[in-house]
């Protein structure tokens, strides 16, 4: 498939997991693609690669104007960049709180903000956030998470309606567990690693976790001009976890 020729697009998060996965898929359908990410060491030709925290407002303009200019505009921005966090509402701090959600809701604002003046210029303008099951699910032990990925959802809905008449078109996947380096990392700090795994596996009736490269396909479908008339919508990825 080459439904992404000539569309230029930025991945935060971009080096890692899903955006990894999602950044090499666009590519692999045709289109240029920037990295934004804290650590893009380990990324490599053809993806372009930009150093930048989504914490701090300077570093993603600085990042984001640098791609810009290397890929020659910009149509599709895929708001990735993520951490998690562990607990109920007494387990983490203030200090937790306002970590968690400045990166994974004020991140994807700044990155949007800087992008939206290049996005105007787009005739094939898009913008994914890679939001959570966690948003629309009670999980247990996720409740700062969960509610920084409810404000995803929430922003999704919003800012689809903003921009809707700028022919920008904003939509957000809620992916289950997904097998990638965060949640190996999960499982390695895990008292028993292989039940966690088993719980985490039993979580999604399909009974194992989900891809990187099934939550690349859905954002590349939200990204690509082939879901023009979609806006303002959350697509789950996540074993039937939501539906059944
Ligand atoms: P990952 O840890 O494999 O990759 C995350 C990437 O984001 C890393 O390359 C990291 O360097 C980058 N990053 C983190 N903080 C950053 C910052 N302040 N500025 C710039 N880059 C930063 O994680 P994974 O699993 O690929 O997660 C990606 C997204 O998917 C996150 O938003 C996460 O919440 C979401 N997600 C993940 C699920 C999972 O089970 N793995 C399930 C549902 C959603």
């Amino acid at each position: 498939m080459s439904d992404f020729e000539g569309l230029k697009a930025l991945v935060t998060g971009g080096a890692s997991g899903i955006g990894r996965a999602t950044a090499e898929l666009l590519a692999a359908r045709g289109a240029e693609v920037a990295v934004l990410d804290l650590d893009p060491s380990s990324v490599d030709k053809p993806l372009l690669a930009h150093r930048a925290d989504v914490t701090d407002d300077a570093s993603v303009r600085a990042a984001l104007s640098a791609a810009v200019t290397d890929l020659g505009g910009l149509d599709v921005l895929i708001n990735n960049a993520g951490i998690g966090a562990q607990g109920t509402v007494e387990d983490n701090d203030d200090e937790q709180w306002w970590r968690v959600l400045d990166v994974n809701v004020l991140g994807m604002v700044r990155t949007t903000r800087a992008a939206l003046p290049h996005l105007r210029e787009s005739a094939h303008a898009a913008i994914v956030n890679t939001c959570s099951i966690a948003a629309t699910a009670g999980l247990p032990q996720r409740a700062l998470y969960s509610a920084s990925k409810g404000a995803v959802l929430s922003l999704t809905l919003a800012m689809a309606a903003d921009h809707v008449r700028e022919g920008i078109r904003v939509n957000c996947v809620n992916p289950g567990t997904v097998d990638t380096p965060w949640v190996a990392r999960l499982l390695d700090a895990a008292p028993d690693p292989a039940a966690e795994r088993a719980a985490l596996q039993a979580r999604q009736p399909a009974g194992r976790l989900v891809t990187a490269a099934e939550v690349a396909g859905a954002i590349a479908y939200l990204a690509s001009p082939l879901s023009g008339s979609t806006t303002g919508t959350a697509l789950a990825v996540d074993g039937g976890m939501q539906g059944l």
